[in-house]
C-alpha cells in the first residue's frame, strides 16, 4: 500500500525497479517502472570508492510508466552503486537501492577431503560467487553460485568447491555479482581452511548442541574447546532459541551464525545438523537453503582419515511413524544408509564408523522410530560410537551395558518415556549435555581425537573442568580415562 497522500497520488512512484540491466565501456542502462505514466525522473547513482552521489540521468522517453536511463560516461567497466530515482516535480527520492556488499563473515560446511561448501548472506540481493586459492599461491579459481546453469540471485549463497587436494591449505573469498553481467559489487576478505585427511591419519572434532541462542555458553564453551584449532566442528542442533519463524535465515544467523562464523566456522569447515527445534516454526523448510547437503538433504556422509562420521537428520520429538513426512525422511536416510553408505569403501574400510545426530537411538529417546529404524543398522555395521545431543544433560551409555555415566536414569524419565536397553547395542552412546544452565544441570561441549590406536572422547564445562573422558578401541571396547559418576540401572527396560 502506497505511502503517498491523496494529493501525490497524481504524481508517480516507483513499483518496479531501478534495476541496472547493461554494462560497457561507455556507460550503464537502468530500468524502472512507475505506476502511472511520468514525465520526468532523475537517477542519480554513485561509483564504487565515491562518497557522494553523481548527478543525474533522466528518462530516456517521457510519459510512459516504462523507464530507460542511459548514463554515459568514462566508467572504466564499473558497476554503479547504490542508485537513486528522484521524481523531477518535487525532487523526492522514490526509490533507493543500495548495492548488494560482501562483507558477511561467509561459513565451510559439508567438510570433505577433496571438497566443501561456502555459504553467505548478501546485505542486499545480487549473484555470489567464490574465488579460492591454494595457500600461497597467485593462481586464483572461481565457481559462481549457480541454479540450473543461470546466477543464483538472492541472499542466501551457497557454492559447493571440489576438485581439492586432500590435507591441503586453501584460501578463499566471497563475491557479490551483479547478475546481469557477472561483474563484482565488491569482494569478502581472504579466509583459509585445510581440507581433510582422506584415508589414513587421524582427526580432532569438536562437539555443540542445544545452544538454544544462549551466546554466553557457546562463547566460554568455544573458549575452552578451541574449536578454530579442529579438523572440523559439529553443531548438532537445537542452536536456536525455539525454532525457525523468521525468514532469510534471520534466527539461524542472529541465534549461533554470527557468533560460530566469525569464532571458528568460516576457516573451520562445520557440520550443521537439524535438531527437533530447527524442525519447528513456519520457515523451518529453510534450514535446508542456508546448509544444502551435496546431496541437497540435510544428512551424509564424509570421511576423515581413519574415521568415517555418517550424520543423520532424527527430526522432530515424536512417535512418528512411516507414512508421515518426518517418518518418510526416516525411511529414506535408513535406505541410504544400507545401501548407499554401508556398502561403501567410505564406510567399510575405515577403521572407525561414529554416527553424529541430534537425538539418541536408546537411553532416552523422544522418536521410538529412530531406535526401529537405526540400531539394527549401527550393529550390522560395526559403528563403535553414536554421538547426539537433545537431553540437555551429559550421558554416556556403553555397548551393551546396563548403566550410564553422567546422569542417573532415573532423574530424567518416568513411565510414559523409559529408557531403552544398551543390552542389544554394541556401538557406544554418548549425550552430550548442550546448555544453557539451569537447575543444577550443567552445559557441556566434547572433543574427540582419532588416532590409529584409539579414538578419545572428552566432556567438558563451560568452566574448563573435565566431566567424563575415556576411550574407544577399534574393536569398540571402552576404556574409561578419567570418568565421571556411573549409575547402575534399577529398573525395567523398555524393549
Ligand atoms: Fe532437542
Amino acid at each position: 500500500m502506497s505511502n503517498l497522500t491523496a494529493a501525490e497520488k497524481k504524481i508517480p512512484s516507483v513499483d518496479r525497479g531501478p534495476f541496472i540491466c547493461h554494462v560497457d565501456d561507455k556507460g550503464f542502462t537502468v530500468i524502472c517502472r512507475t505506476d502511472m505514466p511520468a514525465e520526468k525522473l532523475l537517477l542519480s547513482w554513485r561509483m564504487p570508492e565515491e562518497t557522494t552521489l553523481r548527478q543525474n540521468a533522466e528518462i530516456s522517453r517521457p510519459g510512459g510508466v516504462d523507464h530507460v536511463f542511459k548514463a554515459t560516461g568514462d566508467f572504466s567497466g564499473k558497476m554503479p552503486v547504490d542508485l537513486q530515482i528522484i521524481r523531477g516535480c518535487d525532487g523526492k527520492v522514490l526509490e533507493n537501492a543500495a548495492s548488494p556488499s560482501a562483507t558477511a563473515v561467509p561459513y565451510l560446511f559439508n567438510p570433505g577431503s577433496e571438497s566443501i561448501s561456502v555459504g553467505w548472506k548478501s546485505s542486499a540481493e545480487c549473484a555470489g560467487a567464490v574465488e579460492y586459492r591454494l595457500a600461497g599461491s597467485s593462481r586464483i579459481m572461481r565457481k559462481n553460485a549457480l541454479f540450473t546453469g543461470n546466477p543464483a540471485t538472492g541472499i542466501a549463497h551457497i557454492v559447493h568447491l571440489d576438485g581439492l587436494l586432500p590435507q591441503t591449505a586453501y584460501e578463499y573469498r566471497v563475491l557479490a555479482l551483479n547478475p546481469v553481467n557477472g561483474k563484482a559489487y565488491g569482494y569478502s576478505s581472504w579466509y583459509s581452511f585445510t581440507t581433510l585427511k582422506r584415508n589414513s591419519g587421524g582427526c580432532r572434532m569438536v562437539f555443540f548442541s542445544d545452544i538454544h541462542a544462549d551466546m554466553d555458553t557457546f562463547k566460554k564453551l568455544s573458549a575452552v574447546l578451541a574449536p578454530e584449532k579442529a579438523d572440523f566442528a559439529v553443531l548438532a542442533g537445537d542452536l536456536c532459541w525455539d525454532g525457525v519463524y523468521e525468514t532469510d535465515g534471520k534466527p539461524l544467523f542472529e541465534d549461533f551464525l554470527n557468533f560460530s562464523n566469525a569464532a571458528f566456522a568460516s576457516g573451520v569447515p562445520t557440520v550443521f545438523m537439524r535438531g527437533n527445534h530447527e524442525w519447528a516454526g513456519k520457515y523451518s523448510f529453510e534450514w535446508a537453503k542456508w546448509f544444502p547437503g551435496c546431496n541437497g538433504k540435510t544428512y551424509g556422509a564424509f570421511r576423515a582419515g581413519e574415521c568415517c562420521f555418517v550424520v543423520l537428520d532424527t527430526g522432530p520429538i515424536g512417535n512418528y511413524q512411516p507414512g508421515t513426512p518426518a517418518g518418510d525422511y526416516i525411511a529414506e536416510q535408513k535406505e541410504w544408509l544400507e545401501k548407499t553408505v554401508m556398502p561403501s569403501a567410505m564406510f567399510t574400510t575405515a577403521r572407525y564408523r561414529i554416527v553424529l545426530a541430534h537425538m539418541p537411538t536408546h537411553g532416552i529417546p523422544n522418536a521410538p522410530l529412530l531406535e526401529k529404524s537405526f540400531a539394527e543398522l549401527f550393529n550390522r555395521g560395526k559403528v563403535q560410537l553414536m554421538i547426539v545431543g537433545h537431553v540437555h544433560r551429559y550421558m554416556r551409555i556403553n555397548r551393551n551395558d546396563n548403566g550410564c555415566y553422567g546422569t542417573d536414569y532415573y532423574t530424567i524419565w518416568d513411565e510414559s518415556n523409559p529408557p531403552r536397553s544398551a543390552l542389544d547395542k554394541n556401538y557406544t552412546l554418548v549425550i552430550n549435555g548442550g546448555g544453557p544452565d539451569e537447575n543444577g544441570i550443567f552445559a557441556t561441549a566434547l572433543e574427540l581425537c582419532a588416532s590409529a590406536d584409539n579414538i578419545t572422547v572428552k566432556a567438558v564445562k563451560k568452566d574448563g573442568s573435565t566431566v567424563d573422558e575415556f576411550r574407544v578401541l577399534p574393536d569398540g571396547k571402552v576404556e574409561n580415562i578419567s570418568p565421571t559418576k556411573r549409575f547402575n540401572f534399577r529398573g525395567k527396560y523398555k524393549k
